[in-house]
């Protein structure tokens, strides 16, 4: 059995627009942060209605879209089209968006252009890049132009090959020490807010504590001061990815495919359309 949601979930701070300086208040209130990924229209019309606080237009539009096995193929083009879709949809959530893998990583004027599009071109409010300490004069040099940065530790997958797998990450202590240097880092340089993804809850626990900007997990434990999911794994879309820290609260592959065959059938024996569907 899933949740029953009834009405609407505000913020309990009230705000109309959800902006970089509502979640720093959030975190200040002791208020959790909710985030969900969306990539097109009529998911993120849903979701901003719902009250969700930041849609973030993940790259993961490259797995749950696209069906690339990793985030790697995904272009900025492509992240584009996403963003100014979901931009169409929402009165108040902050959009969020991710900067593609090879749209950023080569140098800090490339990061500062890949950003720039991003916002121009889609109305989006904020990027998201992964890495710390090496993409210092990246996010420093999109900052100057007036553009908000999330960073992302912990599981970056844009680094996937060189993790070489999915696995929780920072459980040795040299990683976990160097995985907080950089969070302390990308609050120093300016990031309005970091993810941490797929590592253990204390260590999650001691960065949300030693940094005053909103520090938001997935699979990062319950110490946090907001969760986010992608928006295709918490409705129950897909069967076949189930790590530990996955709550889903739809089973939509079900509810759709019984959807799918009620509508075949129907074709199929004259059921649809009847006389009150035809002109
Ligand atoms: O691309 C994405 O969906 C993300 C989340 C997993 C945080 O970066």
């Amino acid at each position: 059995m899933f949740p029953v949601v009834t009405g609407k979930v505000m913020s309990r701070l009230q705000f109309k627009k959800i902006t970089t300086h509502s979640l720093q208040e959030m975190k200040n209130a002791g208020e959790k942060i909710a985030m969900l990924t969306a990539y097109d229209y009529s998911m993120a019309k849903i979701l901003d209605s719902a009250g969700i606080d930041v849609i973030l237009v993940g790259d993961s539009a490259s797995n749950v879209m696209a069906g690339h096995e990793t985030t790697l193929p995904i272009t900025l083009d492509q992240m584009i089209y996403h963003a100014s879709s979901v931009v169409r949809a929402v009165d108040r959530a902050l959009i969020v968006v991710d900067l593609p893998f090879g749209s950023y990583q080569a140098n800090s004027k490339e990061a500062l252009n890949s950003a720039i599009r991003i916002m121009k071109e889609s109305g989006a409010h904020a990027v998201k890049l992964e890495g710390g300490k090496e993409i210092r004069e990246s996010i420093e040099r999109i900052l100057t132009a007036g553009i908000p940065v999330m960073g992302h530790l912990g599981l970056t997958p844009q680094s996937i090959y060189k993790f070489g797998t999915y696995a929780v990450r920072a459980t040795e202590k040299e990683e976990a020490d160097r995985l907080l240097e950089d969070a302390i880092l990308l609050e120093k340089y300016g990031c309005f807010a970091i993810v941490l993804e797929k590592i253990p809850a204390m260590l999650a626990k001691t960065v949300a504590e030693k940094l005053k900007i909103p520090v938001i997990g997935i699979g990062a434990g319950k110490f946090v001061d907001g969760q986010v999911l992608v928006l295709h794994d918490m409705l129950g879309m897909n069967k076949q990815f189930n790590p530990r820290f996955l709550r889903r609260y739809a089973d939509l592959n079900h509810i759709m495919t019984q959807a799918f065959i009620n509508y075949i059938n129907d074709v199929k024996n004259k059921n649809f359309p009847n006389e009150s569907e035809q002109y």
